[in-house]
């Protein structure tokens, strides 16, 4: 089974940007990291980031198209973005998972953070684990897949 992993803005940062929030190893760690748990699930997970909203519009519609499982941290998309929303939608419903994730926990933090546009068609969500939230999505979806 094929698992896009897609992050959203500013997190190319990762490392640099508020450590104090989201740690200081990078983006590539995360890849590498991500990476591993694939295989270590037997998933063909392949990771993407863009600070770019008609790009990850694209790569969820790419998903939908290619039959492939997305987990998906939209970032600061997660709070304003309908056309990321109505984007995501279509993988729940052609029958793919759709994973939500944040390494931070939204819900401590500012209250522009509480809202998420992407929960209320996501086959589920996971928040607050650092880069563990991706490892947790990706067992979910393996589970979901071979329970
Ligand atoms: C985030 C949380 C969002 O509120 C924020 O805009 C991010 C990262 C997280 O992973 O914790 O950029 O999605």
């Amino acid at each position: 089974p094929r698992v896009l992993v897609l992050n959203g803005p500013n997190l190319a940062r990762l490392g640099v940007r508020e450590p104090e929030i989201y740690g200081h190893a990078d983006l590539d760690d995360l890849n590498a990291a991500v990476s591993r748990w694939g295989s270590e699930l037997g998933l063909a997970v392949e990771a993407r980031q863009t600070d770019d909203e008609s790009q990850l519009v694209g790569w969820l519609h790419e998903a939908v198209d290619t039959r492939s499982h997305v987990v998906l941290n939209p970032a600061a998309f997660t709070h304003y973005s309908y056309a990321l929303r109505d984007a995501a939608a279509q993988v729940p419903t052609s029958g793919l998972l759709l994973v939500e994730v944040h390494l931070s926990n939204p819900h401590t933090r500012e209250s522009f953070r509480h809202y998420s546009v992407v929960s209320g068609i996501a086959t589920g969500t996971v928040a607050g684990f650092g880069f563990d939230s991706y490892r947790l999505a990706l067992t979910a979806v393996a589970a979901r897949l071979h329970p």
